[in-house]
C-alpha cells in the first residue's frame, strides 16, 4: 500500500476509535512529516483524501481538524449510543409490539436432549442430496439463479401431491400444492387472508405454541378446545352459537398430547366447516413418523367441500434448515395466496425445491423417511424404557404411537418449573406442557424430544435428569 495511504487509514483508525475526537485539531502536514521522516507530498495527499471523505475539514490559516459530524462515527461512541437506543422504547405498532412481547418462535441450533421436534440430521445422505444438486444446477445451469415461481417449482409441487395422495390419502394436483418455507409462514398466510383482526378460531387447548402465536399476532381471537384421548372434542364446536371462521388442528398426531383425531369426529367437523362456510386448517406436521401401522388419512381427502387447508413441512420428515413447507389448498385460495406469499418472501429458494424434487422423484425421500422410521422407534423404545427404570419416582411417561417426542406427566410433587430449571442446570432441555395449555391449567410434565439423540446419548441425559430431580426433592 503506498504511504500515503497508510497514513492515511492509521489516522482515519485513530478517528473512528474515538482517539481524535470532533474538533480535535492534527499536526501541520509538514511537522507530521518531519517527525514520520516522509515527505510532506505524501502527508498532504493523506490529509486531501481524509478530507474528500468528511473525516477531517480544512481551514485555510488555522490548519486541519476533525470533523464534528464523526462524532456518529467513533466506534466507543456508536455502541454507547446503540446502548441508549435499546434501552429505548422502540415505537412499534401495536401489531409489531405483540409480535415483539410474544417471543416468536425459536428453535434451537444446536439442539441437545430433549429438545423437541427435530429430526436426525446426523443420519441424513447428505453426499445423495451434494449429488443430486450437482445434477440439478448442471441440467438447469444459471436459471435456477433467477427468480422462479411464486407458487412453487412445478417438478417438487407434483411430487409433493403425488406423495400426498399415496401416503395421506389426500386429493391434490400439482396446481393445488403452493410451496412456502414452512408451515409456521403457512399459519400465518392462513390467519392473514382467512380471518380479519377480531375474527373468531377454535384451537386444540393444548396447542401448538408456533400457531397459537401466528394466530395471535394476526389479532385472532382464539378460542380454546379441551382435547382427549381421541383428539379435539367436537361437542363445544357444535353447539357454540357465536360462529368461527376457522378452526386449528393436528389431526394425525397432536401437539402435544399426541392423540389421533377419532373418524366420527373429523366428518362432524368437515360437515360443520361446510355448514358454516368455516376453513379447517390440518397441520400434518410429523405424520410420516407413525410406528404402530399407517396412520389415519388426513383430513383433506375427507372433505368433499374443499373447506380443509391441509399443511406439510420437510422440516422433520428430512432436515429443518432445508427451509421447505407446503400447503394443499382449495382451488379458490390458490391464486390469492400465492399473491399473498409474494409479498412475504417472493418464492422458496429454486435449487432447494430441485433437488427436493429429485430426490422425491428419485425414491429417497420414501426410503429416507422409512429408515429414520425404525430409528426412531428403537430410540423411543429406549427412551420409555429409561424414563420407567430411572424417573420412576417423578414421571409417568405416556408413549405416543408416532412422532419425535414423548410426553410425560409429572406424579411428583416436584413443580413443572423446578423440574425444567433443575434439568437445564445439567444441559438438559425440556418443554413444559402446562404452558401449552391455553389457562395453563393443564397436568403438569413435559415433552421429551428422542429422535436427534442417540442410546447412549439418552441414556446418559435421563441420569442427567434422575440425579437433578433426586437433588430438588431432597433440598
Ligand atoms: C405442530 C407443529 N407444527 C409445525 C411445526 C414447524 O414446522 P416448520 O419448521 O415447517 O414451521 C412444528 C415444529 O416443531 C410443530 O411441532
Amino acid at each position: 500500500m503506498p504511504l500515503h495511504a497508510r497514513i492515511q487509514r492509521a489516522v482515519r483508525q485513530l478517528i473512528l476509535d474515538g482517539v481524535l475526537g470532533p474538533g480535535k485539531s492534527l499536526p501541520a502536514s509538514r511537522a507530521l512529516a518531519k517527525s514520520l521522516g516522509v515527505s510532506r507530498d505524501t502527508v498532504e495527499a493523506a490529509y486531501a483524501q481524509l478530507h474528500a471523505e468528511g473525516f477531517i475539514v480544512r481551514r485555510v490559516g488555522s490548519g486541519s481538524f476533525v470533523a464534528e459530524m464523526t462524532e456518529f462515527l467513533s466506534g466507543h461512541r456508536r455502541s454507547k449510543r446503540d446502548a441508549l437506543l435499546r434501552n429505548q422504547a422502540p415505537n412499534l405498532s401495536k401489531r409489531g409490539s405483540a409480535v415483539f412481547q410474544s417471543g416468536g418462535v425459536r428453535e434451537m441450533s444446536l439442539p441437545r436432549p430433549f429438545a423437541h421436534g427435530v429430526p436426525d440430521t446426523r443420519s441424513f445422505p447428505l453426499p445423495l442430496w451434494e449429488r443430486l444438486e450437482r445434477q440439478v444446477l448442471k441440467e438447469t445451469g444459471t436459471q435456477a439463479l433467477l427468480h422462479g415461481d411464486p407458487q412453487g417449482a412445478e417438478p417438487l409441487r407434483r411430487a409433493i401431491a403425488d406423495y400426498v395422495n399415496l401416503e395421506r390419502g389426500a386429493r391434490a394436483t400439482a396446481d393445488r400444492v403452493l410451496v412456502l418455507t414452512s408451515s409456521q409462514q403457512a399459519m400465518t398466510l392462513c390467519a392473514n387472508m382467512l380471518l380479519d383482526s377480531g375474527e373468531r378460531i377454535f384451537i386444540e387447548d393444548p396447542a401448538y405454541y408456533g400457531a397459537r402465536k401466528a394466530f395471535d399476532a394476526a389479532g385472532l381471537e382464539c378460542i380454546p378446545i379441551h382435547v382427549d384421548d381421541q383428539g379435539i372434542i367436537v361437542d363445544p364446536i357444535l353447539d357454540e352459537p357465536r360462529r368461527a371462521k376457522a378452526i386449528f388442528l393436528t389431526p394425525s398426531h397432536q401437539f402435544p398430547t399426541g392423540a389421533t383425531l377419532a373418524l366420527d369426529r373429523r366428518l362432524a367437523l368437515i360437515e360443520w366447516a361446510a355448514r358454516h362456510q368455516a376453513w379447517i386448517i390440518e397441520d400434518d406436521y410429523d405424520s410420516e413418523f407413525h410406528y404402530a401401522g399407517k396412520p389415519t388419512a388426513c383430513v383433506q381427502g375427507l372433505d368433499p367441500h374443499d373447506r380443509t387447508i391441509y399443511i406439510g413441512t420437510f422440516t422433520k420428515s428430512l432436515f429443518p434448515g432445508l427451509r421447505i413447507g407446503y400447503v394443499v389448498l382449495p382451488p379458490q385460495l390458490v391464486k390469492p395466496m400465492t399473491v399473498a406469499r409474494t409479498l412475504l418472501d417472493g418464492h422458496t429458494a429454486a435449487m432447494a425445491q430441485l433437488t427436493l424434487a429429485r430426490f422425491m422423484e428419485g425414491g429417497h425421500f420414501g426410503a429416507h423417511v422409512r429408515t429414520m422410521r425404525g430409528i426412531y422407534a428403537q430410540r423411543l423404545d429406549v427412551l420409555s424404557g429409561l424414563v420407567r427404570k430411572h424417573l420412576s419416582d417423578f414421571v409417568e411417561p405416556r408413549v405416543p404411537i408416532g412422532g419425535l417426542q414423548m410426553p410425560c406427566v409429572l406424579t411428583c410433587e416436584i413443580s413443572e418449573r423446578v423440574a425444567i430449571d433443575a434439568a437445564r442446570r445439567v444441559g438438559v432441555e425440556l418443554l413444559g406442557l402446562s404452558a401449552l395449555h391455553a389457562a395453563g391449567d393443564g397436568k403438569a410434565g413435559f415433552l421429551m424430544g428422542f429422535a436427534a439423540y442417540t442410546p447412549a446419548e439418552l441414556e446418559s441425559a435421563v441420569r442427567k435428569l434422575a440425579n437433578a430431580l433426586q437433588t430438588v426433592k431432597r433440598t
